[in-house]
């Protein structure tokens, strides 16, 4: 059956999958009839498995990969900020890992040295923790906020982190779940799509990415790494946020807690300049370079001797108790949670776990 784009050109689904599955390449017209179709739901879910195969085993050409993230992008709303804003928009994207709290340290320490930060997170994937499971261990976190409630809280504390919005790129909601099922999850052009489309639906300044490779991340050698870094970069750039990427090596987990109260513990050791190293160094690296990316800083160093200060004079800490605050702990509970220790464990929820047999776990 035929069906009709947009602007009235003729694009037959079945043809589209033929072609990519013979390995050529699909116009910008057919990748956007494409997105539309899944994001209308006038796309069969068989159609959209057989295609994100064939994209899967025929790959896509560098400009089909940024015309496919453009498309996702626009497939729903896309945030919109005042105009002096437009250079210090920024936040990360991070392959994760167990341990990894780089984005509770992060996002209020630039905040601190003047950067707006919309950080849209993510659940945990498989072993690892999510950062708003983490956050959500805070009695009273609120994680959904409306793109005006995150305008508000930008304006007022300069960061927020917060869940993916309903119609905050919908596409990828769809072609994510088809390809969790249908074993495409492991293709450069659809993880690029899938990432930086939702970054742009920001309107990012830039955007750093933190890559991992090691014995600890999902990927094991650094050459995929490298060829991951390389391919985001490359779609980030096309589609104009300033994109640079750090490739760190991941063999154990980053700091020394796991587990999501206990890595609130741990990244709010880190907001007082007293964090594990490995934690601090990540922090301050890729907040070095997006200071740098945003004219925020002269040089990476500088940059990162900025991230340094604002961990060191309480300048971080204090955007992350209002962040909180913003986002629903009473002041109260943000005061004592950024106070000490004691009152973290208590305030913290708490969940005790029996082993059923005695034992080591060795590394
Ligand atoms: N994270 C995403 O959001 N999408 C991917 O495809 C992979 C990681």
């Amino acid at each position: 059956m035929e069906e009709m784009c947009t602007n009235s050109a003729h694009v037959n689904i079945s043809e589209m999958i033929r072609k990519k599955r013979d390995k050529q390449s699909l116009s910008a017209e057919e990748i956007n009839y494409f997105v539309q179709g899944v994001t209308n739901q006038s796309i069969q879910d068989c159609q959209i498995g057989a295609m994100l195969m064939a994209i899967c085993l025929q790959g896509m050409t560098q400009e089909e990969a940024v015309n496919l993230t453009q498309e996702m992008k626009l497939s729903g709303a896309v945030l919109e900020w005042p105009k002096e804003w437009s250079s210090v928009i920024v936040d990360k994207h991070s392959t994760g890992g167990v341990g990894d709290k780089v984005s509770l340290v992060l996002s209020p320490a630039l905040a601190a040295c003047g950067c707006k930060v919309p950080m849209i997170s993510g659940r945990g994937l498989g072993h690892t923790g999510g950062t708003l499971d983490k956050l959500e261990s805070i009695p009273g976190f609120n994680i959904n906020k409306s793109p005006e409630e995150i305008k508000q809280i930008l304006a007022t504390v300069g960061c927020c982190i917060v869940g993916q919005t309903a119609n905050l790129v919908p596409a990828d909601k769809k072609l994510y779940a088809i390809r969790d099922v249908t074993s495409t999850v492991d293709c450069l052009p659809l993880i690029a799509g899938s990432i930086i489309s939702k970054k742009g639906a920001e309107s990012l300044a830039a955007l750093i990415l933190d890559v991992k490779y090691g014995e600890g991340a999902l990927y094991k050698n650094i050459s995929e790494a490298r060829e991951l870094a390389e391919y985001l970069v490359y779609v980030g750039n096309s589609l104009g946020i300033q994109t640079v990427a750090a490739i760190s090596r991941m063999d154990n987990p980053i700091g020394k807690r796991i587990g999501n109260s206990l890595e609130v513990i741990e990244s709010i050791e880190c907001l007082k300049g007293k964090g594990p190293k490995d934690l601090e160094e990540l922090v301050t690296c890729l907040g070095g370079h997006l200071l740098h990316l945003c004219g925020k800083a002269g040089s990476f160093k500088a940059g990162e001797k900025d991230i340094k200060n604002a961990l060191q004079n309480g300048c971080a800490l204090g955007k992350f108790q209002a962040m909180l605050v913003a986002q629903g702990v009473t002041p109260d509970l943000a005061r004592a949670l950024c106070q000490g220790e004691e009152v973290l464990r208590c305030a913290i929820k708490q969940e005790e776990l029996k082993a059923e047999a005695e034992g080591m776990m060795l590394h």
